[in-house]
């Protein structure tokens, strides 16, 4: 996938003049803009609507610009950059004063990585520092996967949406902290567990939630109109029809048994794990703009990438009444 020379360098000098860009990765779309730049990422949260004490995640054009963005590295983190980067792999190291305390919101810390997307590489040599990007949806609701759903979300507050197909990975990266002590997993993504620690040489246990010193990390919503459900394979498509009696119902699926009665909407999300992360937010948004008013899916294995699925499908399940806190 690349994009025209033209679109990158007005990207480029849309960041340069402090505005925000929509970009594509491989793991979900980001809203991005200068990570030095306080006036810039004021705008990443207001567009967002998410609250400015939640840290971003900082997009990196190349391993070797690890130096200039945080201090204190240590070899486990220079490890996992060899091997995992370009990739779905953000690394919480000691903040640079480099990098604005806009962008972390105001933590000591920062999230680091090197996106494995053509485009976003190619946008971030050209403008030649580091981008921040969360992911390019309203506060609360699923990421997005395509430059449809960024347009559709966000369309008449971002100026430019770089169009780079859909997401290869399509769930956000995998967050391990290396900033204080022994390596903890943030977040699952589809750089698994068993990957890290093979790796690494030593557990990466998942933190538990007093250990985490970022908001936004934990109990965060991923979160469609519909509320959602979640249970296990065998069971789900009993569950959806005695939900069906009473609302409109759309189930998440590998496949549609023929006998389930029309007025129950579905959407296929594949065989493997891979095909399920792949397509997993595009399945909540089309259940969605179809009108279900709940959405019940099946929870695949939590190994691998199966965790970071899980995951995502427990927190959009969640009740929504506890303050939400996705980003
Ligand atoms: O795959 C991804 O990581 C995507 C693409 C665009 O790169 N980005 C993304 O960003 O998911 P966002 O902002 O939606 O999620 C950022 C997550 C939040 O849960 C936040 O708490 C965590 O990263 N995070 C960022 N900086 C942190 C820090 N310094 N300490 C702890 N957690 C941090
Ligand atoms: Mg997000």
């Amino acid at each position: 996938m690349s994009v025209a020379d033209p679109l990158l360098e007005r990207a480029a000098a849309l960041l340069h003049a402090g505005e925000v860009v929509g970009l594509p990765t491989e793991t979900v779309y980001g809203l991005a803009a200068d990570a030095t730049n306080p006036e810039a990422l004021a705008k990443i949260f207001a567009i967002k609507g998410r609250p400015t004490g939640h840290p971003l995640i900082v997009h990196l054009g190349d391993a070797s610009w690890l130096d200039e963005s945080a201090t204190d590295i240590p070899e486990s983190a220079r490890r996992l950059a060899e091997r995992f980067w370009p990739g779905p792999l953000t690394l919480i190291l000691r903040r640079s004063p480099r990098v604005s305390l806009a962008a972390t919101g105001g933590l000591e810390t920062v999230g680091l990585r090197v996106p494995d997307h053509p485009v976003a590489l190619a946008l971030l040599r050209a403008f030649g520092r580091p981008l921040a990007a969360p992911s390019a949806n309203r506060f609360g609701a699923v990421s997005p996967t395509t430059r449809a759903h960024v347009l559709r979300d966000l369309g008449d507050r971002v100026p430019l949406v770089l169009e780079g197909g859909e997401s290869r990975v399509g769930v956000e990266s995998t967050i391990v902290d290396l900033s204080s002590g022994a390596p903890r997993l943030l977040r699952p993504g589809a750089v698994t567990q068993t990957e890290l620690e093979a790796a690494l040489g030593v557990p990466v246990p998942f933190a538990l939630p007093g250990d985490v010193r970022a908001p936004g990390t934990l109990e965060s919503h991923y979160a469609p109109r519909a509320r959602v459900l979640v249970t296990s394979e065998s069971e789900l498509f009993e569950r959806a029809r005695a939900l069906a009696t009473t609302e409109f119902v759309g189930v998440l699926c590998r496949g549609r048994p023929r006998d389930l009665p029309k007025e129950i909407a579905s959407y296929e999300l594949g065989a493997t794990d891979a095909e399920i992360a792949h397509r997993l937010y595009d399945g909540l948004r089309s259940l969605d703009e179809a009108g279900c008013e709940c959405i019940v899916s099946f929870l695949p294995e939590a190994t691998g990438l199966g965790a970071a699925i899980e995951d995502r499908l427990v927190r959009a399940a969640a009740p929504r009444s506890s303050k939400a806190t996705a980003d």
